[in-house]
């Protein structure tokens, strides 16, 4: 039976583990192009992206791909949208055609849960408004998993910056605790969680540092700001709250480095921290194809 991939919260966490034990094994054997998986039941995906990606969107179509399947993709810039139509409308004439299931990315005006209800086939939540960005959480934890060799239980992980507007975090917070690890936060008052309960928060970096073994950058959200960017001062921010290789090195030389792309050089993140061993970046993001293609499998059955 396939069902909707939504959300963390309402999936069993050993429903979570299974997918992260086989997105290990799909990783061990991802650039190896003689293993084939066994493919099942070939399908048809409907990628619905009515927000910008790239590594989201790629990734899950060689996902797919690499499942057998079939991707049908909708173009924003030639589709009806352009005319008008509803995302809503969009999606349910996309399941009239006789697919088997729609990757969507929206914001936070489309109602995923109520609509997943309302329309025949499953939708999977490539990153949906500031609710929840469930794939993305999981290779991260895949990643972490990997680097520290399954020990993530006591491991403290801060998150940094725009947290209030990442939907990367709102799923970070539906899961990590779950796992064992404890969350800080350090970013400026007003994009600080409304209600930080088991969160630890932080407002001087060096602090954060120093108390986390994991630095998780976010990007700042500018498209979720009302008017801010001319307001924005992007130096200041990256003075207090952007990381660096100095400060990560005077505050917490052990301490490892994620941020979930696409970068904002210079304004939350120092470039040069991309070529650091400690940094996750694009481990992260090769990680991300075998998730989703063992979200993909689990969404439709297939273990
Ligand atoms: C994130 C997203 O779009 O939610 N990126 C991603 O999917 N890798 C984070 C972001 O855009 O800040």
């Amino acid at each position: 039976m396939a069902h909707s991939f939504l959300d963390l919260k309402s999936i069993p966490l050993t429903d979570l583990q299974k997918i992260l034990t086989i997105s290990q094994t799909i990783s061990q054997n991802l650039l190896n192009p003689e293993i084939q998986r066994n493919l099942k039941s070939p399908r048809v995906l409907a990628f619905a992206f009515f927000e910008a990606s790239t590594r989201t969107k790629l990734s899950f179509q060689l996902a797919s791909h690499r499942l057998g399947y079939q991707n049908i993709i909708l173009e924003n810039a030639s589709s009806s949208i352009t005319k008008g139509e509803s995302p809503k409308d969009t999606l349910f004439n996309l399941a009239a055609m006789g697919i088997d299931g729609i990757v969507v990315r929206c914001n936070d005006d489309l109602d995923l849960q109520t609509l997943s209800a309302q329309i025949s086939v499953p939708l999977i939540n490539a990153g949906w408004g500031k609710r929840g960005h469930p794939t993305q959480a999981l290779l991260d934890v895949l990643t972490l998993q990997q680097k520290l060799k399954h020990k993530l239980a006591g491991q403290k992980i801060v998150f940094i910056g725009d947290v209030v507007h990442s939907r990367v975090a709102s799923s970070h917070f539906e899961l990590l605790h779950q796992l064992g690890l404890q969350i800080g936060v350090l970013a400026p008052e007003s994009w600080r969680p409304a209600k930080p309960s088991n969160l630890k928060i932080f407002a001087d970096r060096d602090q954060a540092l120093e108390w986390c073994n994991v630095a998780y950058v976010l990007r700042v959200q500018f498209e979720r700001h009302d008017h801010q960017k001319n307001n924005f001062d992007s130096k200041n921010y990256f003075s207090q709250f952007g990381l660096t290789l100095e400060a990560l090195n005077q505050a917490n030389p052990s301490a490892l480095v994620m941020h979930p792309g696409p970068i904002n050089h210079g304004i939350e993140f120092e470039e040069k921290l991309l070529g650091d061993p400690r940094c996750l970046v694009y481990q992260q993001v090769r990680n991300g194809v075998s998730v989703r293609e063992a979200v993909l499998s689990y969404v439709f059955g297939e273990f």
